[in-house]
């Protein structure tokens, strides 16, 4: 009888993986493939015309409304994994997740916010309302529309994306320039944070302004706390007292 080695299950998880890519994949193309057949046929014609009303499919602000969509789920994105990094640099998920998982979720989130950020800038180029070209996208402050805002998210997206590929440099720039550049997040998030505020159109919903309070409060709120954690570990530890010290007053002065 084999007895299997408790390295077996690792070895096996790349084979699982492809297997379950394949699958997914195919899965895909089936699913898109039976979208286009239904959509050719008479029942979809009507199905396509329903959602075109429903999603203002033929309305000329189309575009707009997806790269809003898609700032705020990029938004709320950058906000999560602010949250995740600060919970690895101060602890306070540990009890609860463990560190390591805590680290490959922020680096997982970071990227799929960029992914967001990335639709949110593409569609601009789409939209037939206001087209934005690409040295308008990729230059601050050269928008059309509210150039000064746009701009600090512009450069909040260069940050975002440093950040964001240090993860995949560590090894080579170094844990020291890992954290320095790191830290930049911070100035980032608040870009971030800001431009939607004062570039959005959607910030004077009272439910788009408790969203920015609440994500902003609570970022706030914990890198207040880490910045104190810091300071209480660089605080030299107390020094033990001489012996002599603890010894009351009339012993004090006393010789042995
Ligand atoms: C090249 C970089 C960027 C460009 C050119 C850009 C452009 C714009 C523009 C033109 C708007 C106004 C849309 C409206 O009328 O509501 C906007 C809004 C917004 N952007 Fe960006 N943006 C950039 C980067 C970012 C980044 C990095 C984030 C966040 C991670 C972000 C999140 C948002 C949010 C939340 C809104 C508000 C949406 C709304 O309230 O309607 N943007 N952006």
């Amino acid at each position: 009888m084999s007895v299997s080695s408790p390295s077996q299950p690792k070895q096996n998880l790349p084979l699982l993986w492809s297997i379950l890519s394949v699958v997914t994949t195919l899965l895909v193309i089936g699913v898109l493939f039976l979208v286009v057949i239904l959509a050719m046929s008479p029942a979809g014609q009507t199905l396509v015309q329903g959602m075109n009303s429903l999603f203002a499919g033929s309305s000329i602000q189309l575009w707009w409304y997806v790269t809003r969509a898609a700032g705020i789920v990029a938004y709320l994105l950058l906000w999560f994994s602010m949250i995740l990094g600060l919970a690895v640099t101060s602890k306070y998920l540990d009890g609860l997740l463990d560190r390591m998982f805590t680290y490959d979720f922020h680096q997982f989130i970071s990227l799929l916010s960029l992914v967001f950020v990335g639709l949110h800038i593409v569609v601009l180029s789409l939209d037939r309302y206001l087209p934005y070209s690409a040295l308008q996208i990729l230059v601050p402050f050269l928008s059309p529309y509210r150039p000064a805002w746009v701009g600090i998210g512009v450069l909040s997206f260069y940050i975002i994306l440093l950040v964001t590929a240090t993860f995949y440099l560590r090894k080579r720039i170094g844990m020291q320039a890992f954290r320095v550049i790191h830290i930049l997040s911070l100035v980032g998030y608040l870009g971030a944070t800001l431009h939607g505020i004062y570039a959005g159109t959607d910030s004077v919903l009272p439910a788009m302004k408790l969203v920015y309070a609440g994500t902003g409060l609570t970022v706030l709120f914990l890198t207040v706390f880490w910045l104190v954690l810091a300071a209480l570990r660089k605080r030299p530890a107390p020094r033990a007292a001489p012996a002599h010290a603890s010894r009351p007053k009339s012993q004090a002065g006393m010789r042995s």
